[in-house]
């Protein structure tokens, strides 16, 4: 398995610096949010270190390389958008020699979010948003929700998402709103209870 600075040799040499060093904050603030929520800290860093290793090839590169290989395939026809994520989990894998499901399910995830993803898909997702730099209507709010609860700040973040798609026209992906109905039954039944 690649080691931290493996991977940050391979995302220095092949991302953009504004990129790489978008990943850089998005690791930070995953390890930290980790932390706050009592979950593998190491774990939730080599999953943001990866999240955008492949963002660097172009659609029809991310496509083709999904498409060669059978843990792939099947998310090859995915909007344009969200498929490096996929092509990043198949890489990390099959490239750097991770096999932990939850690091890989981050990976995966991190742009279209899932229904029923594990709590450090929900970090580095929510990282991913709220990383030092990032500047949008919602964000402290999100920021404060994602340090005190993790189902509530991907509603929220996942609602965000949704009229930022809608707003600039862009094609949205079925699990950005399945995960999006996921979290609003898990929130609302919880307050009722
Ligand atoms: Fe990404
Ligand atoms: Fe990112």
């Amino acid at each position: 398995m690649w080691t931290e600075s493996e991977i940050d040799a391979y995302i220095r040499k092949h991302l953009k610096e504004g990129r790489y060093l978008h990943t850089l904050r998005v690791v930070k603030a995953s390890g930290e949010l980790a932390s706050l929520h009592g979950l593998d800290v190491r774990k939730a860093r080599l999953a943001a270190f990866l999240h955008d290793c492949q963002k660097f090839r172009r659609e029809s590169d991310l496509r083709e390389y999904l498409s060669s290989h059978p843990e792939g395939r099947r998310d090859s026809n995915r909007p344009a958008e969200v498929l490096h994520g996929f092509a990043a989990a198949v890489f990390s894998e099959t490239e750097a020699g991770i096999s932990d499901p939850e690091v890989l399910d981050a990976i995966r995830w991190h742009t279209t979010g899932a229904a029923g993803m594990c709590d450090l898909a929900k970090v580095v997702f929510l990282a991913d948003m709220i990383e030092e730099d990032r500047d949008f209507k919602g964000i402290e709010a999100l920021r404060k929700l994602s340090g005190k609860d993790l189902d509530s700040a991907m509603l929220f973040g996942l609602d965000l998402s949704l009229s930022y798609l809608i707003r600039s026209g862009k094609y949205i992906d079925p699990d950005t709103l399945h995960a999006r109905n996921h979290f609003l039954v898990l929130v609302r039944d919880r307050m009722e209870k």
